[in-house]
């Protein structure tokens, strides 16, 4: 069992976890299990630690929330309400924005492959920036800016070719990675500029992977950033520095927010440009714990496997990078007895195993857990294979918490089905 940490907004009180004052088990008995407990007070914490550097800093920054780590409204609203605007990397997350009511000129349309329909609503839609990865996007966004009348301002996306040093998966920063544009490719841009007839090309931006847990890759990043804009043939007003934040989820040494804003103020403070940023886990990460249930205790000789109701497609990650989602009892055990077991979920392949060889306090079928920092890349990865209806979201403020998505039902499952 690990420690609570520092998961901020989760603690034990008399014996039992709570999320800010909410007993976990009250959240159970009443919503049932599995179900995602976001704290918002731990939301807008993050945030405000990010603004309070800046302030301090006399240094100002946009930060554009990565909608696709967490994209329920409700967080998405609160988030705006704490000055955050969107990254967004769909037609999608851009419908969601608008319902959460963030500012459109906050919003930035990141993204590999940006599709028509996608280009003209963000258009309609006025978004602050288009952030582009290929020629062949730039012209689409000028011929359809062009043809609607109206504006579009454009930053290019660097490769900067940087070992982000992350599981490959999430890693983005290298020149064999599909993302942003190599050198050669900028300066086919540039040699185009002059044939744009609408869109305004602005600023320059990167992103060079998810979870990284050291500052230098960032440096280095930020630093070819500032020299392709200094050698830009067009006037550079907008730098987007991206995401890629990592949270510890094993208890590993991560960076603090504050050392992360820190770094961005004294590298661009009193520089020429206007600064934005795009986090996503680093914000809502460790503002959630996924709430499961002890279906049943198989032991095999010296083995057990500990199987839960929730699985590989309500959080993903375990199966997908390997990552571990600390386990915590939601009862605190009165023995120290720990027994090593196997923690997986229903789901028919092995690959649905949260953790194995974990060792856990002795519970019975029908002991609450918790999986903690399962706010970023959790409920926005979930699916319904097994026929397994989505998970609720609760949001916990003090003392309360309200349901912010509803457990989908069986006839859920089946109403995009022509029957
Ligand atoms: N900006 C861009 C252009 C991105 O592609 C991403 C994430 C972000 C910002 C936000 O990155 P963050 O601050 O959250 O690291 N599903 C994976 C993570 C994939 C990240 C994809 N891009 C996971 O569960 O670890």
């Amino acid at each position: 069992m690990m420690s609570l940490g520092r998961l901020e907004g989760f603690s034990y009180s008399k014996g039992e976890l709570h999320c800010e004052q909410v007993p976990l088990k009250k959240i159970a008995k009443e919503v049932g299990t599995p179900t995602y407990v976001y704290s918002k007070a731990t939301l807008s914490n993050r945030v405000q630690r990010l603004q309070k550097v800046w302030r301090g800093a006399k240094f100002e920054a946009q930060v554009y929330f990565a909608v696709k780590a967490c994209s329920n409204i409700h967080i998405l609203r609160l988030l705006g309400q704490e000055g955050c605007g969107a990254d967004i990397v769909s037609g999608g997350e851009l419908f969601r924005s608008s319902i959460a009511e963030i500012d459109p000129r906050k919003i930035v349309f990141s993204g590999v492959g940006k599709s028509e329909k996608e280009i003209v609503e963000a258009l309609k839609a006025r978004i602050h920036m288009f952030n582009v990865e290929s020629l062949e996007e730039l012209l689409s966004i000028d011929r359809l800016s062009f043809e609607s009348g109206s504006k579009a301002q454009v930053s290019l996306r660097v490769n900067p070719n940087v070992d982000a040093k992350t599981h490959p998966h999430i890693s983005t920063g290298l020149k064999k990675n599909k993302f942003g544009l190599s050198k050669d490719e900028l300066q086919e841009i540039y040699r185009t500029l002059p044939r744009l007839k609408s869109a305004q090309v602005c600023g320059l931006s990167c992103h060079i992977g998810s979870q990284i847990l050291a500052l230098q890759p960032f440096s280095k990043a930020w630093k070819e950033l500032v020299e392709t804009a200094k050698k830009a043939p067009f006037d550079v007003k907008f730098l987007d520095l991206g995401g890629g934040l990592g949270v510890p989820y094993l208890g590993e040494k991560a960076i603090e927010l504050e050392d992360y804003a820190e770094l961005i103020a004294k590298t661009f403070k009193g520089s020429p440009y206007e600064i934005g940023i795009e986090p996503g886990r680093a914000l809502v990460g460790p503002s959630a714990m996924l709430l499961t249930k002890l279906l049943n205790v198989k032991r095999r000789g010296a083995r057990s496997f500990y199987i839960v109701d929730a699985a590989m497609n309500d959080l993903i990650r375990p199966a997908l990078y390997g990552a571990t989602h600390p386990a915590f009892s939601v009862e605190q055990a009165r023995s120290r007895a720990l027994v090593t077991t196997d923690l997986v979920g229903p789901v028919c392949e092995t690959a649905d195993t949260f953790q194995t060889n974990l060792k856990l306090p002795a519970l019975k079928s029908g002991s609450l857990l918790a999986f903690g920092n399962a706010g970023a890349y959790g409920m926005t990865m979930a699916s319904q294979y097994n026929s397994r209806p989505r998970v609720a979201e609760v949001l916990v403020d003090g003392s309360s918490y309200k349901i912010i998505r509803r457990r989908e039902t069986y006839a859920n499952l089946i109403e995009h089905e022509l029957v």
